[in-house]
Parts: C-alpha cells; sequence; structure tokens
C-alpha cells in the first residue's frame, strides 16, 4: 500500500510550498477537524521508571557539568517508503524505559551550586491536524498509529518532555562541554560535530556499557520472563518437527518467531536453527536447510521481552527423538563441560573461570577420544581443542544478546562476577563436514547447550532450568511434549 492517500503519481512527501499534489482545499478543511479529544489523563509510571531514574543519577554522578546526549535512533529504509522494524538503542531505553523512534534523552548540567543534571526527554509530539501533517506525511499518525502526547510521555516516564523538534537548534547554540551516545542518530551527531570528540564519547559509551552488568530486580524478572516465553518457544518447535522434516528449517524459525512475537516484542538475535551438519556453522541463521530424522538439530534462540530483555538459550535435540550412541557420547560431554562452567560461576570467581572449566572438561574428552594427543596440560596450553570447540564459553546478557559489549577489558573478560550479573554458559563441540583430522562419524556433528545464569549472593541460579539439558531428560521431555 502506498502512503498517497490517491493514487497520485507524486508521492507525499515530496510537497511543494506546503501543499500537497491531489488534495483539494475543501478536503484540506476538512480534514482538519471532526476529531475527537483522545488525549489520555491520570496515566501512571512505566513499572521500571524509579529504576531509569536511578540509573540516570548514576549517570549525572559520573559526568558532572557535562550535557550528555543519548539518541533513541531513526527509522532505516528498507526501499522506498517502507522501513525496517524499528528498536531503539539500548542506552535510550535503559535510561528512559522509552523506545519511540527519534527520540533523545539529553541531561543538561545544572548551574554549578545545585550540581546534577535536569533530564529531558525530545520526542515527536502528536501529528499536528492544522497542516494535515497526521494523514498526508508517511510518518502521521494516520498512517503509523498514535503517539503519546509529549503530557503522557513525561507521566509515563517521568521525565519532562519537549518536541525533538526544536533540539538540533537547541544543541548547536547548547555551550559547555557535551557527549552524546554515537552510531544511532546522524542528525544529531550533525549538530554536535564542533562540541564532541572520538575519545569523550567513547567514554560516555563505554560506561553505559559496564553500568549493564549488574542487573537491578526489574531486570531480573524481565529475563526471567524472556526465558519463560522461550521455553515455551523451543515447546513450540519440538511439536512441529514433523512439519519441519517436510519443510525446512524455516519451518523453525516461523514457529520460534511466532511466539516471540505474541508474548515478547520480537526475537533478541537471528535464531540459529540449525539441522545436520548446519550445527557446526556457529551463526547457522541461513535456516534454509533439510530437517532429518536421525540428525541433531541445534536451536539457538531467544524471545526479546516488550522492555527489550534477551533470552539466548540453545539446546541440541535429536530430531527424532533419540540420541544416536555417537551423538549421546558427544552431547554428553558437552553437557559435563556446562556443568562444570555452571559450577564455576559465583560471586567473587573471575569471569574467565567458567570458561577455563569448560574448556578443561572439553580437553579431557579430546584427548580421551583420541583425537589429539595429551597430556590434556600441553593441549590446554596451545588451545589445541579450540579446533573443536571454536567460542568462547559465553557471554554477558541484558536489553543485548552480547550485553555490556563495550565495557573494558578489566570489568568484563579480566573482571570478578558480583551477584546480579547475568551470563551465557554454553560450551559447545563441532565437527565440521570437512574434517578428515577426525573418524567419518563424527563429521558433520554440532552441539551446544546453553543456559542462562544469573550470578546470585552465594552461587548461581539457572534461569532457563526449566528446560531439561541432561540428555535422557532432553528425551523424556521431547516425548512428552510431542504428546501434550
Ligand atoms: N546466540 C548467539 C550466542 O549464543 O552468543
Ligand atoms: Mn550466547
Ligand atoms: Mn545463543
Amino acid at each position: 500500500m502506498p502512503e498517497t492517500p490517491e493514487e497520485t503519481e507524486e508521492p507525499i512527501k515530496q510537497r511543494k510550498n506546503g501543499l500537497y499534489p491531489g488534495v483539494s482545499d475543501e478536503l484540506a478543511e476538512n480534514m482538519k477537524t471532526g476529531w475527537a479529544d483522545t488525549e489520555l489523563r491520570g496515566l501512571e509510571p512505566i513499572a521500571q521508571a524509579g529504576h531509569t531514574a536511578e540509573r540516570r543519577a548514576a549517570l549525572s554522578a559520573r559526568f558532572p557539568g557535562e550535557r550528555l546526549v543519548v539518541p533513541a535512533g531513526n527509522l532505516k529504509t528498507r526501499s522506498s517508503d517502507t522501513e525496517y522494524a524499528f528498536r531503539a538503542s539500548t542506552e535510550y531505553a535503559y535510561l528512559t524505559g522509552d523506545q519511540t523512534q527519534d527520540g533523545v534523552l539529553v541531561l543538561e548540567p545544572r548551574p554549578e551550586a545545585h550540581g546534577g543534571h535536569d533530564a529531558t526527554v525530545y520526542l515527536l509530539p502528536r501529528s499536528d491536524r492544522e497542516n494535515g501533517e497526521f494523514w498526508l506525511d508517511g510518518q502521521g499518525e494516520l498512517w503509523v498509529g498514535r503517539r503519546h502526547s509529549l503530557t503522557e510521555a513525561e507521566q509515563l516516564l517521568g521525565i519532562p518532555a519537549k518536541d525533538v523538534r526544536e533540539l538540533t537548534a537547541a544543541l548547536g547554540e547548547a555551550t559547555g562541554p557535551v557527549r552524546c551516545v554515537r552510531g544511532h542518530d546522524a542528525a544529531v551527531e550533525a549538530a554536535l560535530t564542533d562540541k564532541v570528540t572520538a575519545e569523550r564519547d567513547e567514554e560516555l559509551r563505554v560506561y553505559l556499557s559496564e553500568a549493564r552488568a549488574v542487573k537491578d530486580d526489574f531486570e531480573i524478572g524481565e529475563l526471567q520472563k524472556a526465558v519463560d516465553s522461550t521455553v515455551r518457544g523451543f515447546e513450540d518447535v519440538v511439536k512441529i518437527l514433523d512439519k519441519a522434516e517436510a519443510t525446512s528449517e524455516r519451518y523453525i524459525e516461523g514457529t520460534f518467531f511466532l511466539r516471540a512475537r505474541v508474548e515478547g516484542n520480537d526475537i533478541g538475535y537471528g535464531s540459529i536453527c540449525a539441522a545436520g551438519p548446519h550445527a557446526t556453522t556457529l551463526h547457522w541463521v541461513r535456516n534454509d536447510g533439510d530437517v532429518r530424522s536421525g540428525d541433531l538439530l541445534l536451536l539457538d534462540a531467544g524471545v526479546e521481552t516488550h522492555t527489550l530483555y534477551t533470552a539466548d538459550i540453545t539446546r541440541t535435540l535429536p530430531i527424532n527423538g533419540a540420541f544416536t550412541d555417537l551423538q549421546r557420547k558427544i552431547y554428553d560431554a558437552v553437557y559435563e563441560a556446562q556443568e562444570a562452567g555452571i559450577a564455576a560461576v559465583r560471586p567473587g570467581a573471575k569471569y574467565r573461570d567458567f570458561h577455563d572449566a569448560s574448556q578443561r572438561v572439553l580437553a579431557e574428552k579430546l584427548v580421551e577420544w583420541g583425537l589429539v594427543e595429551g597430556p590434556v596440560e600441553k593441549v590446554l596450553e596451545l588451545g589445541l581443542q579450540r579446533r573443536w570447540t571454536l567460542h568462547g564459553t559465553g557471554h554477558m546478557l541484558g536489553m543485548d544478546v552480547h550485553d555490556c559489549a563495550a565495557a573494558r577489558r578489566e570489568t568484563y573478560a579480566d573482571g570478578t562476577l558480583e551477584p546480579g550479573m547475568c551470563l551465557t554458559v554454553e560450551p559447545g563441540l563441532y565437527f565440521q563436514a570437512d574434517d578428515l583430522t577426525v573418524p567419518e562419524e563424527y563429521r558433520g556433528i554440532g552441539v551446544r547447550i546453553e543456559d542462562d545464569i544469573l550470578v546470585t549472593e552465594d552461587g548461581n541460579l539457572n534461569l532457563s532450568a526449566a528446560l531439561p539439558r541432561r540428555s535422557d531428560e532432553v528425551e523424556d521431555w521431547m516425548a512428552r511434549v510431542k504428546q501434550d
């Protein structure tokens, strides 16, 4: 459907001198009036408003006296007047709880005597009926849906709201030090070109990444919701494996996506629906292959909640419901490695400990099976197991699937686990179809098991424990789910 109200040849967006082609003065006048007042009054703040206020206060304390600019980002054109689905920047959503395209959070430093900052969220207000924007512009509310008024947004977010169309002029006039989160809004960055430096902006990005490492109660609740929906999505997939066999991996992708869109905002990342040898391709998202009885399915998928927290879970399932002896041997080795990894997740442990624990188990198995020559210590020292283990054993999880990615090495990879951190533990073994160094029967088998683990005061909590992991329990679960 084109966005022009009539099938005119000239797109409405090409407005000339304020006039739209194909719109009579009478129609333009007619469309201005006769609309009900739909302002929403007495709105309650969003559930996380208290938490976002605390996050802004911490940000304010870290950068005293500086103007801080955090954009949500803009729509990206797919073709012509069609855009890609919008997903607000993590930094903006984390600090405001809002997800509106073109939104910008600005923290304005107060005069020194008072200290701190005043936060303002700049948003597109309701569509103007007087100038016809609401029905003639492609981003008018008649085309894309009602927006919140600035007053409504203030009540919901607990942040004063202003018209975003005033922002670039205001930024242009601003004096004093400014920092901006880059990569989301080219117009905002252009307005700040002369006022910011890449190095100082990077410090802001790093801070906002590190600030998210420890999750608050609201975030932990959202992560659990994401995991719970993902568990249901995995059950959905088990139920339709026969249909996937009759079609392709796409049936699995579509089935999981349905759960993600019905219960959440979206998938948190491209679902990896890897049957047979595709399981050895770490980020197999083409999902266009055959699904065959007797093969394994490696399903790595996560639902993203409406507040943008994602799960990241992998199960490797026997498509016909029962592992072969070799599949089970490899699966059980990965399970053992995951158990060792999860056991190493506790407050005070080094971040690397769970990776090292998992890698040691996998190296031991590879030596035991005669795939690599021992001793295990030498294999680990030279990293020889990595031909088949391929990737790190986990990562921080939160609003981004690879959360806190801009954090400094000393606070992340070389850091120490603290209660409230959430991470994945996801060892795997992958024998490529063309790997001539392993016996033929291993080739084309890939196994990963991935769970979402919260660091607690005295150890850890597996948020995804509802999804069975042990090979016999996986088989029992599949049989049960198929019968439901
Ligand atoms: N889903 C990508 C990963 O597990 O890191
Ligand atoms: Mn992961
Ligand atoms: Mn994953």
